[in-house]
């Protein structure tokens, strides 16, 4: 039976980098992706007997479980599910001028498509556990804005406190199953912005020149510093940390 690693939001900064860094290794990987695959697209060219690629949209639970389940129930291991797939606070606007609905989708695509990838994926890894004996991980995506906030961002903040949230509690219902969770949340990561829409752009301009002039360390976190920890937390030498949430800041409260 193949041992798979399951990646959602695999075509971003940090699923695509934690990917490539795993598919090195030779580890075999299912990576979902949303609209843009041009990035694990090439990287499947390249390593196609390792890499199964998967376009799904989190927030359409029937859809993704129809999609989903068959890439994991067949003859596979899932020993570690990474879900970084998330919405960004797309109109960055103030609560009291948010238009409800995009409120609502930010909010249904980050918590409620975490709730959907977990519904689905769990049930698997605790039935392998029941023939194959071992640890199991899983890595959730938060934020540092769990901690200050984020004005003009109120859905992805409170989303993405839930999901810290959601975490604490699950490490409660799946220790027994030697299932380990735990949420990483960085600060601002210095991505690729070109892509944005100029108001979404100036808004993260202007937030990440606040958190620069903030953090210790001096610099903003690249993908890479993310994915460290992400790395060591699905790995085997992971023997005993679950439930945690992990803010990667550069030492920035
Ligand atoms: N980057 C930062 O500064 C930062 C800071 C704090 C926390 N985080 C969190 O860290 C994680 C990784 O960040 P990142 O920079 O790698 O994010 P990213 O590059 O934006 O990647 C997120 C991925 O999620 C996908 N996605 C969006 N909506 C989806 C949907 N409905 N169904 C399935 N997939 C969907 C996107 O695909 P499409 O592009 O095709 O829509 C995208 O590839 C995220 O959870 C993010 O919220 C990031």
């Amino acid at each position: 039976m193949t041992n798979l690693i399951i990646i959602t939001g695999a075509n971003g900064n940090v699923g695509f980098s934690l990917a490539e860094r795993l598919v090195k290794e030779n580890k075999k990987l299912l990576l979902l992706y949303h609209k843009n695959s041009e990035k694990i697209e090439k990287l499947s060219n390249e390593y196609p007997e390792l890499i199964t690629t998967l376009s799904t949209d989190i927030s359409d639970y029937e859809k993704l479980k129809q999609d989903l389940s068959p890439l994991i129930g067949n003859n596979c291991n899932p020993v570690a599910l990474v879900h970084t797939a998330a919405m960004r606070s797309i109109d960055a606007k103030e609560l009291s001028e948010s238009d409800p609905l995009i409120w609502q989708k930010v909010v249904q695509v980050n918590l409620v498509g975490t709730y959907n990838v977990l519904r689905i994926v769990l049930p698997f890894m605790i039935e392998r556990n029941k023939t194959i004996k071992q640890s199991r991980h899983i890595v959730l995506f938060g934020s540092n804005v769990s901690r200050t906030g984020l004005p003009n961002g109120t859905a992805y903040s409170a989303a993405k406190s839930a999901i810290a949230n959601l975490s604490l509690s699950l490490a409660n219902e799946i220790g027994k199953h030697q299932i380990l969770i735990n949420t990483v949340s960085p600060g601002p990561i210095v991505i690729d912005a070109s892509h944005f829409s100029p108001e979404y752009r100036k808004f993260r301009e202007d937030y990440y020149a606040v958190m620069l002039k903030k953090t210790p360390l001096q610099r903003l976190a690249i993908p890479e510093d993310v994915v460290n920890l992400t790395y060591f937390l699905i790995s085997e030498q992971n023997s005993f940390v679950t439930g945690e949430d992990f803010f990667i800041t550069g030492g920035k409260l």
